[in-house]
C-alpha cells in the first residue's frame, strides 16, 4: 500500500519506518525540518520519501495521522482534500501540556475528527501503546503477539488498519464503532501511566486473553 504519514515524530517516524520495512511505500510529512523527513526516509530501509502533507495524501491508500491534538487542523488543511481517504489516527485529544484529555465521556477525539473530516474514513488505532515499544514488537513478531485495539465505522478502512496493525506485529482487536474511542482514549492514558511512571520502563504493550478460548 501507499501510506502517507501526517506527523513524523515519535509515533509517525517509527510507524512509517515499520510500514516501509513491512513492504509499503511511505511518504513522511509534517515535521519542522525537511532534513528530518529526508533522514527518516533514507533510514527507513524500504521504499520511502519525504514530502509535503499534500504529497503524502495524494494517491495514498491510507494516511497515518500522528500529530499533537493542537496541530490537527493545520496538518489536515495542508493535506488538502481527504474525501474517501482512510485515515488511521493515533492522535489523542490532549491539552497543550499533555496532562489530560480535553474530550471525553460523551465524545472522543476520534469522533471529533470524523465530524471535522466528514468524507474521510477514520479509524482510531495505535494510540494505546507507547512509541518506545513499536520496534520491539516488530522485531519479535511471529511469537505471542501483543493486542492492539482499534475502532471505526467504515468496514473497509478497518480492514486496512487491521492489516497495518498486523504488519507492525500486533494482534488487532476490533473494538467496534468509532464511538468506542470514548473508552480507548482514556485507556491509552492508563497504558502511558504504566509505561512512563512504572518501574520497568516504557517498552510496554498489553494482551487480552479470552480464557474460555484457551
Ligand atoms: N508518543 C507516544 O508514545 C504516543 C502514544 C500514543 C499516542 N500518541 C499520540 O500520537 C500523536 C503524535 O504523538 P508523538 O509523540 O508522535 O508527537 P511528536 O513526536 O511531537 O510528533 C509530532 C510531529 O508533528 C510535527 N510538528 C509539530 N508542530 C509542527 C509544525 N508547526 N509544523 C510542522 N510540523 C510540526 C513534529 O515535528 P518535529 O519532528 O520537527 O518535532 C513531529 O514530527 C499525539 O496526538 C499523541 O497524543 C503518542
Amino acid at each position: 500500500m501507499r501510506i502517507g504519514i501526517l506527523g513524523s515524530g515519535l509515533m509517525g517516524g517509527k510507524l512509517g519506518t515499520l510500514f516501509a520495512r513491512a513492504g509499503h511505500e511511505v511518504v513522511f510529512s509534517y515535521a519542522r525540518s525537511r532534513k528530518k523527513l529526508e533522514k527518516l526516509a533514507r533510514d527507513a530501509g524500504g521504499i520511502a520519501r519525504a514530502g509535503t502533507p499534500a504529497e503524502a495524501a495524494r494517491d495514498a491508500d491510507a494516511l497515518l495521522l500522528a500529530v499533537h491534538w493542537s496541530r490537527v487542523d493545520d496538518v489536515v488543511k495542508q493535506a488538502g482534500d481527504l474525501s474517501n481517504k482512510v485515515i488511521v489516527s493515533c492522535s489523542l485529544p490532549m491539552n497543550d501540556d499533555d496532562t489530560e484529555l480535553v474530550v471525553g465521556h460523551r465524545s472522543s477525539g476520534a469522533e471529533k475528527l470524523a465530524r471535522k473530516l466528514r468524507k474521510a474514513r477514520i479509524v482510531s488505532a495505535f494510540n494505546t501503546v507507547p512509541s518506545e515499544v513499536l520496534f520491539g514488537v516488530f522485531e519479535a513478531r511471529g511469537k505471542t503477539k501483543p493486542s492492539l485495539v482499534f475502532c471505526g465505522d467504515d468496514a473497509g478502512a478497518k480492514e486496512v488498519a487491521a492489516r497495518l496493525i498486523r504488519d507492525v506485529g500486533f494482534d488487532p482487536v476490533d473494538a467496534g464503532p468509532l464511538q468506542t474511542a470514548r473508552y480507548t482514549e482514556p485507556f491509552a492514558l492508563l497504558v502511558a501511566r504504566l509505561a512512563y511512571e512504572g518501574e520497568d520502563g516504557p517498552e510496554l504493550a498489553y494482551r487480552f486473553e479470552h480464557l474460555s478460548a484457551t
